[in-house]
């Protein structure tokens, strides 16, 4: 059996929150550090155009997420952390693998289903309204991300699974006309990545605007642990841990006997006005480091950029060669 490898990419929109934190910051910069594990993380700026063409927006989320990654700890000389838009082989093998995609199975991929389905419930008369090639080809850039780095395992919420599966195959599919030459990747789903509520108790998220930023400074953060929504129960009176969102994201942040300690005072009805100045203070002490490194990443751009250059470098280091390899099996190549 040949070794794992290991790679997710996260979209650049947006400020990174808890969940995302909870979800695949912390997991992955754990990995980062296990030398036994070969993983590749990369900020996919170019899915990010499918849904943003705000170019100050991209940008800036392109430094943020980076930095955060940077701040909490990410292990850069193990794992190769680069930006998908410096490794110019990612939209070349897209075109290839385009060839490869059949169209009926992009017609139902959730994502370009979901777009079309919502014009549809809002009247449109053109289903397909807005919806540019770059969103309805998403999974073959994802599907190039993956196979350009012979990525076995990929992390990903559930909602990307059947990407994953995609890519998978759009591979065999490859392999079939071509030779032995891609290898189809497995999607490994994060049990709690879908788990943490934000603010309104639904699942945080940025497109439902009720995520705690990660990073948030110490009155911000603790105006929105203010915010999130608990039930009517009276100090004093027992509460349940189940379905509560200040237990889970403490749980998500603290460890094992910290949490039976905080199940013992649910049990004894702690109130809710003591349970998020509690919450508060924790999140607050365990990311004031983390906090004060980002603030100086985000001051000093070029230090992110240049972690990203020292990623392009060594990812360009696998992905070109391979690149040759494909285009070679393609019947792309040099003449005499
Ligand atoms: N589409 C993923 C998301 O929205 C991000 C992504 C892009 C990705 N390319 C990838 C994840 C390759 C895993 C592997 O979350």
């Amino acid at each position: 059996m040949s070794q794992d490898i290991y790679l997710t990419g996260i979209t650049t929109t947006g400020t990174p929150h808890i969940g995302n934190y909870v979800g695949a910051i912390r997991p992955g910069i754990a990995a980062s550090k296990d030398p036994q594990i070969r993983n590749y993380y990369f900020l996919a700026d170019f899915h990010a155009l499918a849904k943003n063409q705000d170019p100050d927006n991209i940008s800036q989320s392109t430094l943020e997420i980076a930095a955060a990654w940077l701040a909490l700890g990410l292990d850069t000389d193990n794992a190769t952390f680069y930006r998908q838009s410096d490794i110019p082989e990612i939209p070349e093998l897209t075109w290839i693998l385009t060839s490869m995609a059949a169209k009926g199975l992009m017609n139902r991929a959730h994502s370009y289903k979901a777009a079309v389905q919502a014009n549809v419930e809002g009247g449109n008369k053109d289903p397909d309204k807005g919806i540019t090639m770059a969103l309805y080809s998403y999974p073959i850039l994802m599907s190039a991300d993956i196979l350009m780095f012979k990525a076995t395992k990929v992390p990903v919420g559930r909602d990307q699974k059947q990407h994953v599966e995609m890519a998978r195959d759009i591979a065999q599919r490859f392999n079939h006309h071509f030779g032995d030459v891609l290898v189809p990747p497995e999607a490994v789903i994060g049990e709690n990545t879908a788990l943490l509520g934000g603010l309104d108790g639904r699942k945080m998220s940025k497109s439902y605007n009720n995520t705690i930023p990660l990073f948030a400074a110490e009155k911000a953060l603790r105006k929105l642990i203010m915010k999130i929504k608990t039930n009517s129960l009276e100090p004093g009176e027992p509460k349940a841990t189940e379905g509560s969102t200040l237990f889970d994201i403490y749980r998500a942040f603290a460890s094992e006997t910290e949490t039976h300690e905080i199940e013992k005072r649910y049990a004894e009805g702690i109130a809710w006005g003591e349970m998020k100045q509690l919450l508060f203070e924790y999140i607050n002490e365990h990311m004031k480091p983390a906090r004060e490194e980002y603030g100086r990443l985000i001051a000093d751009p070029g230090i992110v950029e240049a972690e990203l250059q020292k990623g392009a470098v060594k990812a360009r280091e696998v992905a070109v060669p391979y690149m040759e390899k494909i285009r070679n099996a393609i019947g792309i190549r040099k003449l005499g």
